[in-house]
């Protein structure tokens, strides 16, 4: 039996270089908009187990990937607790926004009881797929799930989750705290429930102000693991600040993550010299290189990141998630590349 490489290369065993991909998922696959169709609602979606399902599944039709990411979405926990999610058309989410200071939102809720369509998808996956392929369950981390939830929606700069931060620091910091209870919550389930891996993502961790970057991205993180490794899940978990420039380094060290996945942005010969050695790297193919019909730098571009990380425990990845627009040929053409490289070391 094949044994899987992200497995390997999470738990420190001589591998060759897996690869897959975030929010690959949905989005770019043409058969995914046909089960959109026939469920509107995004939530509804994402409480559909045959939909959950059928979704996560999608990419293995197209693509050789060493793992299925669950379909979800970050928002599920702001959801579960009771924030009016919604997904509009042309709009993205939309969720009631918080007001600083405002204590009720802090009672505890029951993630899991509320989220048992996820658990109950993933135990199914996990008996369905091969042993080679891995399967990640993932949450947002708090902070960016406090930008949504104070916001009420996306935003090109969280003022009003960063005046908060500086206003109602102590509420804040109680915000976060809760989050960081209801995360480790949702990984606990989804690990109990069979992921093989767990990944945090912090889409919104360069809005951070730098001085508090240890209080909402490091310190809420290695509460989490700590969580986590509390209640005996061991499995290794993936950590995400995104665009979080040269403030990675600190978490690579501090957040008690087993493998860092890092942006398009990052300059890969500098990680290596400045990142933690004893962890892993997942990254970080810039996702826009995926949309050219046709691109002369795609194959140089892939082959210098093989050659950068040659001597390091290494996951292929994008930067960031796909978009909608990413070509089903670049993404074939990027795995037979890492595939052939594997073959030649
Ligand atoms: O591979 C996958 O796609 C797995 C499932 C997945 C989704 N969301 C499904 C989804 C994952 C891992 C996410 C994570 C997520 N969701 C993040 C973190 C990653 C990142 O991209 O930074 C964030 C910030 C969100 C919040 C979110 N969800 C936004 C802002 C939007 C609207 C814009 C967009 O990205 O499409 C969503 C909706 C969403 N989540 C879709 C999917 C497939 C699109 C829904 C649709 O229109 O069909």
């Amino acid at each position: 039996m094949l044994e899987n490489l992200i497995i390997k290369t999470l738990n420190h065993q001589k591998s060759d270089i897996p690869i897959w991909f975030l929010r690959q998922a949905g989005r770019h696959i043409p058969e995914y908009f046909e089960i959109r169709k026939n469920e509107k609602n995004f939530i509804n979606f994402c409480l559909n187990e045959d939909l959950i399902i059928k979704s996560s599944y999608l990419p293995l039709k197209y693509y050789d990937l060493d793992a299925v990411i669950i379909f979800s979405d970050i928002l599920m926990i702001p959801w579960a607790m009771n924030r009016n999610v919604e997904f509009k058309k042309d709009f993205g989410p939309s969720l009631d926004p918080m007001i600083p200071g405002d204590t009720k939102i802090l009672q505890k809720v029951s993630i899991s009881s509320k989220l048992e369509p996820l658990k109950n998808s993933i135990s199914y996956l996990r008996n369905k797929l091969p042993k080679s392929i891995a399967l990640i369950g993932f949450a947002g981390a708090p902070w960016t799930l406090a930008c949504y939830m104070i916001e009420g929606k996306g935003s090109k700069d969280f003022i009003n989750t960063r005046r908060a931060l500086w206003s109602s620091n102590k509420w804040f910091m109680e915000l976060i705290e809760t989050l960081v209870v209801y995360v480790a919550d949702k990984l606990e389930m989804q690990a109990k429930a069979g992921a093989d891996v767990l990944m945090i993502f912090d889409s919104w961790s360069h809005m951070i102000p730098n001085n508090f970057f240890n209080d909402c991205a490091i310190s809420p993180t290695a509460r989490i693991i700590d969580i986590l490794r509390s209640r005996k899940i061991l499995v290794p978990v993936i950590g995400f600040p995104f665009k979080a420039g040269s403030s990675i380094a600190r978490y690579s060290f501090e957040s008690k993550v087993d493998c860092i996945a890092l942006d398009w942005s990052v300059d890969l010969y500098w990680a290596i010299k400045n990142i933690n050695k004893d962890i892993a790297i997942q990254g970080n193919l810039d996702p826009a290189s995926l949309i050219p019909s046709h691109s002369g730098f795609l194959r140089e571009n892939v082959l210098a990141i093989l050659d950068i990380m040659k001597d390091k425990r290494f996951i292929f990845n994008v930067g960031h998630g796909l978009t909608p627009d990413c070509k089903i040929h670049n993404l074939k053409e990027v795995i037979s590349i890492v595939r052939n490289h594997n073959r030649k070391i």
